[in-house]
């Protein structure tokens, strides 16, 4: 999607979005509870409007919230928090101790309530759903969950947490009472030391989005590259995600080389590049090819979509700048909307916020400091010469204005 579409797409929400009656002076984290971008509880507050995902998870200690984020990240998807209408307290989760927890577990027909449930699952295609193992099974308050919501129609990808057991039989016995109608993949437990990474590779295997695409400009022409599939490319997309610029030098009468600026896993090999070829050196530098040479580098990838004419032409001709970025460096997907006269954002209020980008109104004079620590927004959308655009200007975010 192009920025102009982006922007296009954004003008219609603000068009779109119903203002809640009840405003907040100020915006904080308790206002949202952490099922931020959750069109369900909060339709007033939050649209993702591509969002085909939903994770719905439950966690009384975090462990699986933090999966849940990872996973939405990864997929952009959206996030329900099941909120028990009697929260756990401490004592209620000293397991072994005959505690709440442990009479749930044992009673087949426990269904702790849920505060607050997900009213529509039509907009998904994909449900993931996450819970704590509990004495070898999802906690009974899955089961309310499952019997209440219908999955007919949807892929649903069940995945836990736990001390040390595996997930047993805790996914089957949720799918039968989901009842027909879904595809449900086999469950996942993710051990408790996964960085995102393991998480990431999960996920993605499971096919269900491709990866964003990464793309590169040399000076600014576009050029079509074919990524190798290995760590370091891997690493130089997370790189990219934020946008790299690379000063390029003319050098040997065949390359042009660069530093990235930190150092990349490598597996250098002796390698007869042509023209095209996009390989690092020395681990931390990018080179790029318009001639032939014959040296010790790790493949990165191929240009596609030039001759050797076109690549002499593109760097043969003086030093250039390479950028590299993944497609969702200018591009929001998912809006919060911060409702109408807030005046401040309050300290750490979008931590663990999954949407790029928020919508603020006129009336905010004051954002704390550490307001987006913690969250992955990149883009403030607002009225043009306001505070919310110098705020932006002056803490790195993109400005989009709107009305
Ligand atoms: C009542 C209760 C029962 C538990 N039973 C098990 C168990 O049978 N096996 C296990 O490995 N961990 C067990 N655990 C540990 C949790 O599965 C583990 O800490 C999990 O990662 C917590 O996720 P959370 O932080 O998202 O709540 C139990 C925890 C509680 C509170």
């Amino acid at each position: 999607m192009k920025l102009s579409e982006a922007l296009r797409k954004l003008l219609a929400l603000l068009l779109v979005l119903v203002t809640g009656t009840a405003v907040p002076p100020a915006f904080a984290a308790d206002a949202v509870s952490s099922a931020t971008v959750n069109i369900a509880s909060l339709p007033e507050l939050a649209v993702n409007p591509d969002a085909s995902v939903l994770v719905i998870f439950f966690s009384t200690n975090d462990t699986v919230k933090a999966v849940s984020y990872t996973i939405a990240d990864i997929l952009r998807a959206d996030v329900f928090e099941i909120v028990p209408e009697t929260p756990y307290t401490e004592d209620d989760l000293r397991y072994y101790t005959d505690c709440r927890a442990d009479r749930e577990q044992k009673d087949s027909t426990a269904r702790p309530a849920i505060s607050v449930w997900p009213d529509s699952m039509e907009a998904y295609d994909t449900v993931f759903i996450g819970y704590p193992i509990w004495h070898g099974q999802a906690p009974r308050i899955l089961y309310t969950l499952l019997e209440g919501i219908d999955l007919s129609g949807k892929t649903v990808v069940p995945f836990c947490t736990s001390a040390s057991s595996g997930a047993g039989s805790s996914a089957r016995n949720l799918q039968a009472l989901a009842g027909d109608g879904a595809v449900w993949l086999d469950v996942k437990r993710i051990d408790n030391g996964s960085g995102t990474d393991d998480i990431r590779d999960w996920v993605l295997g499971l096919g269900l989005k491709e990866e964003a695409e990464m793309r590169m400009t040399i000076n600014d022409t576009p050029v079509s590259v074919a990524w190798e599939d290995n760590d370091s490319v891997k690493a130089l997309r997370e790189l990219a995600a934020g946008g790299l610029t690379v000063q390029m030098s003319m050098y040997g009468g065949f390359e042009q080389v660069g530093p990235i600026g930190q150092s990349l896993p490598s597996s250098d090999v002796q390698t007869v590049t042509s023209p095209g070829d996009i390989v690092l050196y020395s681990s931390d530098r990018l080179v790029v090819f318009y001639g032939n040479n014959s040296w010790a580098y790790t493949r990165l990838g191929r240009i596609t979509d030039k001759t050797p004419e076109e690549m002499e032409a593109l760097l043969g001709n003086g030093n250039v700048t390479i950028t590299i970025d993944t497609e969702r460096t200018d591009e929001p997907r998912s809006f919060l909307r911060i409702p109408a006269e807030t005046q401040r954002i309050e300290s750490m209020a979008f931590a663990g916020v999954s949407a790029d980008a928020v919508i603020l109104p006129e009336t905010v004079t004051d954002i704390a400091a550490d307001a987006f620590a913690g969250s992955r927004v990149r883009f403030i959308c607002g009225c043009a010469d306001t505070y919310a655009e110098r705020y932006a200007d002056a803490n790195g975010f993109i400005f989009i204005p709107g009305d």
